[in-house]
C-alpha cells in the first residue's frame, strides 16, 4: 500500500484514484499527520501532493522528517516536489506568473521514473506532454539529485535521487492531459514501490464479506435502501455476506423517480433474494410538506420524516444491533481534515444522517474505503443491474426540491412522468452516460398553450443536464436540438397539464445543478 501526504491539492483525490487503479490500495492523510502512525501503518511508498501553499514562506507545511528518514521511496508532486527541494538542501522560488495548463517537457536525464519514455516518438531528445499547474518551482536540486527533465520556462521540471528512490516532478501526473501520467504513477507504486496489483473487486468484496462477518457476527442489521448506488451497493455486499441478517428499510416517499419503489423491490426482494420492507409513506409526505414552499424547511422535513419512520421499522426489529451505511471514502476524507483530523462524521445525507443516537446501533460501513468508480466496479461484481449502478446521481429529497415551492401529489406525479421520458429518450440517444446528471423540473406557472381551439394555461417543465466531473462546478450540457424537440413533444403530447418545456442553459456557478 501507499500513503499519499496531502498538502491539500484539489487534485489529490485524483492521485489516489489513479493508483487504486493501478490495483494498488492507498490513503490520503494530512501533511502533519503523526509521523509514528505513518510509521506503524507501514507503507511501501509515499506521495507528497500538491498543494495551494509556498515553500518560500516561513511557516509552510512540510512532510514530516521520519518521511525521509524511513528509507521508503518518495514522489513528491507540484508542492511535494517543491518541499523536497526546500527540505532537502535545494532551493525554492515564488514566480510572479502562474504557469497553468500543456507544456512540453525534455528529458533530461534517464531514470527509474521518467526513462524511455516519450510521447513524440523520433523527434530528436525525448519529450513529454505533460499539464502544469504551479506558482513557485525549483530553482536548485538537492544535494544528490540529478535534475531529469527541463522545460523552456522552468529548468527543473522533473529531479532524481535514484540511491535513495526519491523523486519529484513539477507537472501533475494524475490528470489525463498529462499522457504518461498513469505508465509515471504505475512505474512508482508498481516498479520502484514493489506493490502488487491487489486491490481489485474480487478482493476487496472477499475481504470485506469476511471483515462484515467478524464484526457482526449472527447479529442483525438494519440498512436503509434508497435506491443509489452506495445502499445498493451496500445492500448486495451485506446480503452476500450474512444473508437473512439483513433487514433493508425502503422508504418509498412518492418523491421518488417513476416506477422507482417498483424497480428497487424487483431488483432486491425478487432478484436477490434480500429482505426488503417497502413502506409507502406518499400519504405521510404529502401531508407534512402541505403548505410548506421553503426549499431548506422542505429539506428539513422529507429528512425527519425518513428518520421517523426509519426508526417506527426498526423498532419492529428488536433484535437488529447494527446499522450499516454507506459512507464511501471521500466523505471520510472531507471529515478529517489536517490537525482536527480523526473525526468521524456521519453522512449529511437524508436517509442516513442524523439518526437518534438512542437506538444505540453500531456502524458498519463496508464502502469507507472506496471512491465511487471502486463501489461502482463493487456493484458490476456483485452482479447489480448496469442502469442502477451506473445511474446519475438523485438528491435525497427526490422530487421534493425539483418542484418548486409547494410540493402536492398531482406534481409530483407529472413530474416524474415527465422525467422519465426525457431520462429514456436519453438512454435511446446514447446521451445518458454522457451527461453526468439530468432530470426534469416541474415549475408550479401556469403559461398559455393551444389545445384544440381553446386557450388553455397549463404547467411548464424545465429540462436540465450538466456535465461536471465534482458536482463543483458544471457546464449545461449541448444536447442536440432534434433530441430536444423530440423530448418536448413527448412531454407536451403524452403528459396532460403541461403545455411548455423549456431547457436550462445555466452553469454552476453562479446556477446550482438542482432548481432549489
Ligand atoms: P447543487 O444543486 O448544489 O447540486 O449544484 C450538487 C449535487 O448535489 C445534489 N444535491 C443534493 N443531494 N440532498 C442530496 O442528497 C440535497 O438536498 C441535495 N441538493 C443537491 C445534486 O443533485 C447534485 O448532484
Amino acid at each position: 500500500k501507499i500513503l499519499i501526504l496531502d498538502f491539500g491539492a484539489q487534485y489529490t483525490q485524483l492521485i489516489a484514484r489513479r493508483v487504486r487503479e493501478l490495483g494498488v490500495y492507498c490513503e490520503i492523510w494530512a501533511w502533519d499527520h503523526d509521523p509514528a502512525e505513518i510509521a506503524a501503518w507501514g507503507p511501501k511508498g509515499i506521495i507528497l501532493s500538491g498543494g495551494p501553499e509556498s515553500t518560500t514562506e516561513a511557516d509552510c507545511p512540510k512532510a514530516p522528517q521520519e518521511v525521509f528518514d524511513s528509507g521508503l521511496p518518495i514522489l513528491g508532486i507540484c508542492y511535494g516536489m517543491q518541499t523536497m527541494a526546500a527540505q532537502l538542501g535545494g532551493a525554492t522560488e515564488a514566480a510572479d506568473q502562474r504557469e497553468f495548463g500543456h507544456a512540453e517537457v525534455r528529458i533530461a536525464a534517464q531514470d527509474r521514473l521518467l526513462g524511455g519514455m516519450s510521447d513524440h516518438p523520433g523527434a530528436n531528445e525525448p519529450r513529454l506532454d505533460v499539464w502544469m499547474s504551479h506558482g513557485d518551482h525549483v530553482t536548485r536540486e538537492p544535494p544528490g539529485f540529478v535534475v531529469t527533465a527541463t522545460t523552456d520556462r522552468i529548468p527543473i521540471a522533473a529531479f532524481a535521487c535514484e540511491e535513495k528512490r526519491w523523486y519529484g516532478v513539477q507537472f501533475h501526473p494524475e490528470v489525463t492531459h498529462t499522457k504518461q501520467g498513469q505508465a509515471l504513477l504505475e512505474r512508482f507504486v508498481r516498479e520502484i514501490c514493489g506493490c502488487d496489483a491487489l486491490w481489485t473487486a474480487d478482493n476487496i468484496i472477499d475481504d470485506q464479506i469476511a471483515r462484515v462477518r467478524d464484526t457482526v457476527g449472527r447479529d442483525e442489521v438494519i440498512l436503509g435502501l434508497s435506491g443509489g448506488v452506495d445502499s445498493s451497493v451496500v445492500a448486495a455486499l451485506l446480503h452476500k455476506a450474512i444473508g437473512d441478517q439483513l433487514t433493508c428499510v425502503f422508504v418509498d416517499t412518492g418523491l421518488l423517480r417513476w416506477q422507482e419503489g417498483d424497480q428497487v423491490m424487483a431488483t432486491f426482494a425478487e432478484h436477490l433474494g434480500v429482505r426488503v420492507i417497502r413502506v409507502n409513506a406518499a400519504d405521510r409526505y404529502f401531508k407534512a410538506l402541505e403548505g410548506v414552499s421553503d426549499p431548506e424547511r422542505k429539506r428539513k422535513i422529507i429528512g425527519n420524516l425518513f428518520v421517523e419512520i426509519f426508526e417506527e421499522e426498526s423498532n419492529k426489529r428488536a433484535n437488529a444491533r447494527w446499522l450499516a451505511q454507506g459512507t464511501i471514502y471521500p466523505d471520510v476524507i472531507e471529515s478529517a481534515g489536517s490537525k482536527t483530523g480523526k473525526a468521524h462524521v456521519i453522512k449529511s445525507h437524508h436517509n442516513v444522517g442524523g439518526l437518534p443516537e438512542h437506538m444505540k446501533l453500531g456502524l458498519v460501513e463496508p464502502l469507507r474505503e472506496l471512491f465511487k468508480d471502486e463501489v461502482r466496479r463493487l456493484g458490476v461484481a456483485l452482479g447489480l443491474p448496469r442502469e442502477m449502478v451506473f445511474r446519475h446521481p438523485f438528491p435525497g429529497p427526490g422530487l421534493g426540491v425539483r418542484i418548486l415551492g409547494e410540493v402536492k401529489r398531482e406534481y409530483a406525479e407529472l413530474l416524474a412522468k415527465a422525467d422519465a421520458i426525457y431520462i429514456e429518450e436519453l438512454r435511446a440517444a446514447g446521451l445518458y452516460d454522457r451527461t453526468s446528471q439530468a432530470f426534469a423540473v416541474f415549475l408550479p406557472v401556469k403559461s398559455v398553450g393551444v389545445v384544440g381551439d381553446a386557450r388553455a394555461y397549463e404547467w411548464v417543465i424545465a429540462l436540465r443536464a450538466v456535465e461536471t466531473i465534482d458536482f463543483m462546478t458544471a457546464h449545461w450540457a449541448h444536447l442536440p436540438y432534434e433530441f430536444l424537440d423530440r423530448v418536448s413533444r413527448r412531454i407536451i403530447n403524452e403528459l396532460r397539464g403541461v403545455s411548455r418545456v423549456v431547457y436550462d442553459i445555466s452553469g454552476k456557478p453562479p446556477a446550482t445543478i438542482e432548481w432549489e
